[in-house]
């Protein structure tokens, strides 16, 4: 049913995307059009707890699309978690006279949200903005086409010296629960191998695949590692390789934050552009408890506790096609 909005609340929260910006951009100005007025809540739930929320209208959002992270800034909050701290931010709520909340990010801000939901009366529509694209519910998260390409960029700088040497190169990539980028990039840069938390990882038959390479004559390897593999990442599958083979040259490159800014993507700018404005109108209709996606190109509504726990899956035939295209 319909709702009545009057001001809708905006946040980041958790690990920031490229991409944000648009997102936040797509949601003051569908506010601005719809004549609601709209506010951005600094650093997500700590904002929100705290009360440092400003009115955002269409001119203050005007050249952010084409900038990485956000501009509303981002935190991990534990004051959240307590139901004290929750209470505090359902005050703040109040107080400014909130109709709804846009919630962008990834898994813990969407399991804050829909415990929030449980206990207070106030309508959470989810953005997924994240990098690692583990949520269940869209196609792809805001911030991972560009890390993709972010990824691929620098591995192919790798690639390059990777040859002049005859070097091995352990590449290590994020994704502390899940190997979507690994996944994804490894295919990309035409990776020897690719090792990602949801299989296990056996030194031996890595081991056995990248000999094979050698006596194919490939004058360079690159393994991509997400970082929560099983082993315990690059440094490490690293050691026992050199162990096992101390006549490979091997380096390790830990490629870390990098892959969380930068200018959004085409993609990402028009992914995000979509799912603000689509998150403002789900307020509207009366929508609550959803993440809002894209799937198959059209607009998706996952209810929370969906999109989150693990129910995206990856794609083991990609992972096939990496071995196959790599021999
Ligand atoms: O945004 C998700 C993520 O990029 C994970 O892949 C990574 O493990 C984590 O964030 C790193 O977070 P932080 O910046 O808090 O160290």
């Amino acid at each position: 049913m319909p709702i009545k909005m009057k001001k809708i609340g905006v946040f980041t929260s958790g690990g920031d995307a490229p991409g944000m910006n648009a997102a936040i951009r797509a949601v003051v100005r569908t506010c601005a059009y719809s004549n609601i007025e709209c506010y951005g809540i600094y650093e997500g739930y700590k904002g929100l707890i705290e009360g440092n929320v400003i009115e955002l209208k269409s001119r203050d959002v005007s050249n952010i699309i084409q900038r990485g992270g956000t501009i509303l800034k981002s935190a991990r909050c534990k004051e959240f978690h307590e139901k004290e701290g929750r209470e505090k931010a359902y005050q703040t709520i109040k107080k400014i006279g909130l109709d709804g909340i846009v919630a962008i990010g990834g898994d813990g801000t969407f399991t804050g949200a829909s415990i929030f939901n449980k206990e207070f009366d106030v309508p959470f529509v989810g953005l997924p903005g994240t990098i690692d694209n583990d949520l269940y519910g869209t196609d792809n998260t805001i911030g991972y086409d560009t890390a993709l390409n972010t990824v691929i960029e620098a591995v192919d700088k790798i690639r390059d010296t990777a040859s002049s040497h005859n070097r091995l190169f352990m590449v290590e990539v994020m994704g502390k629960d899940a190997g979507f980028i690994a996944l994804r990039s490894g295919i990309g840069v035409g990776a020897e191998a690719i090792l990602i938390p949801e299989t296990p990882t056996y030194i031996n038959e890595l081991i056995r695949k990248l000999e094979s390479d050698r006596h194919g004559r490939k004058s360079s390897m690159i393994v991509i590692v997400a970082e929560g593999e099983s082993t315990g990442g690059a440094f490490e599958i690293a050691r026992q390789v050199k162990e096992k083979c101390p006549n490979y040259d091997s380096r390790v490159t830990v490629l870390g934050h990098i892959q969380r800014g930068g200018s959004p993507s085409a993609m990402d700018r028009v992914l995000a552009s979509r799912l603000g404005n689509a998150a403002v109108n789900a307020l509207i209709e009366g929508k609550t408890n959803v993440m809002i996606g894209v799937v198959n190109k059209n607009i998706a509504f996952t209810p929370f506790e969906k999109a989150i726990k693990h129910n995206q899956k990856i794609n083991m035939d990609l992972l096939t096609l990496a071995e196959i295209l790599s021999c």
